[in-house]
């Protein structure tokens, strides 16, 4: 159905229009009575063999929405419908921000793939914890956060701080992006002497809460080697609870679009498809490096149940989608749930 009618309807919109139009008919029909159990029935099956525990938290499966498409934290409930067992909303910044100027989302149909150059726009914290207010979370809620674009170097410790404690009673953990290919300065974070600034600030203030939250870090499989190294070496040091590996890249590596066609769309982070192998790259060596000690979301390019059960086999704990979600539709996290399931019968 998703793939035979309502994508080829979406793809005659411009990316970003497809993506609000979208959410905007979710909305609306989410609002119809029935039409939430609907899709519940249809998609939200968990059998108990599907829950994972990891930091402290009880996955009802380990299929996860990616940062990005619940930017502003207004959609978590309807879209946990189909089936997620966690929604990561954000990225979230201090103020509202209105991003790069588009277009800046570019679909590349033959690859599975998407460009983005969005720039973290978002409505802002205060917006999101309004919503999150209004609507009880049915679902877990993982908060990632950023700094404002125009923030000067020296105040974006301040952004995150500021971040971590409005949304610290309204969220079940935290994701720190340090990652985002599209706003100038924020991959700089991914620098030990730079991140532990303000990290070592942020894990202290949570010392102070009542209740304990999972702090993760978003990286970047565009990382070298040698910071990797250290950024991991940190996390494991100061109590960094897990790392998201990883955010898009800058590379155009596997593509089968023209070198004209690339210079037209531009700079911004690519995802899907010709990202799985880089991503899945990343979390075998993150696990590795670790030697398992330091729980993994592993996220990239996974559009199929075999790149989810690859992505687990490299030793992510749990798994997040996007791209694929938009070029299958929701049965993918179905199909997914459903293989894990045959899976584990199967190693039983
Ligand atoms: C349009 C778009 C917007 C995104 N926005 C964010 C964001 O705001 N924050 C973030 O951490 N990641 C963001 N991402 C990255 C995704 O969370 C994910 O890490 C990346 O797309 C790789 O996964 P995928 O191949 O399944 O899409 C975005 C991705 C896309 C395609």
């Amino acid at each position: 159905m998703y793939k035979h009618f309502i994508r080829p309807l979406l793809f005659l919109f411009n990316a970003e229009k497809a993506h609000d139009l979208t959410l905007g008919l979710l909305a609306f029909f989410s609002k119809i009575p029935g039409f939430r159990t609907l899709v519940r029935l249809i998609y939200a099956h968990n059998s108990p063999g599907m829950a994972r525990e990891v930091f402290g938290i009880r996955f009802p499966n380990p299929i996860g929405l990616a940062g990005g498409l619940d930017k502003n934290g207004e959609h978590y409930n309807q879209l946990s419908d189909f089936g997620f067992g966690f929604i990561e909303i954000g990225s979230l910044t201090p103020k509202p921000q209105e991003g790069n100027p588009g277009p800046r989302l570019f679909r590349d149909i033959p690859d599975k793939a998407i460009i983005n150059h969005m720039g973290i726009n978002n409505k802002g914290v205060k917006n999101a914890i309004a919503h999150l207010k209004a609507e009880h979370p049915e679902v877990i809620v993982a908060a990632n956060i950023a700094s404002n674009a125009s923030t000067g170097r020296n105040d974006i410790p301040n952004d995150f701080l500021y971040c971590f404690s409005m949304l610290y009673d309204f969220v079940d953990m935290f994701v720190i992006n340090i990652s985002c290919p599209n706003v100038n300065g924020i991959t700089d974070l991914q620098d030990v002497a730079y991140l532990s600034d303000f990290m070592d600030k942020l894990l202290d203030n949570r010392m102070a809460m009542d209740n304990y939250k999972p702090v993760l870090v978003k990286i970047s499989p565009d990382l070298p080697r040698e910071q990797l190294d250290d950024l991991l070496d940190y996390c494991l040091r100061s109590g960094v609870d897990g790392v998201v590996a990883g955010n898009t890249t800058k590379s155009r590596d596997k593509l089968t679009l023209s070198s004209a066609q690339i210079e037209k769309i531009g700079p911004g982070g690519l995802s899907g498809a010709p990202l799985f192998r880089k991503n899945l790259a990343l979390v075998s060596y993150v696990h590795e490096k670790t030697k398992g000690r330091l729980p993994i979301i592993g996220v990239g390019g996974i559009m199929s149940p075999e790149d989810a059960e690859s992505m687990i086999e490299a030793g992510a704990d749990l798994v997040e989608i996007y791209t694929g979600f938009i070029y299958e539709g929701p049965d993918l996290v179905k199909k997914i749930k459903q293989s894990l399931d045959t899976q584990k019968d199967i190693k039983q």
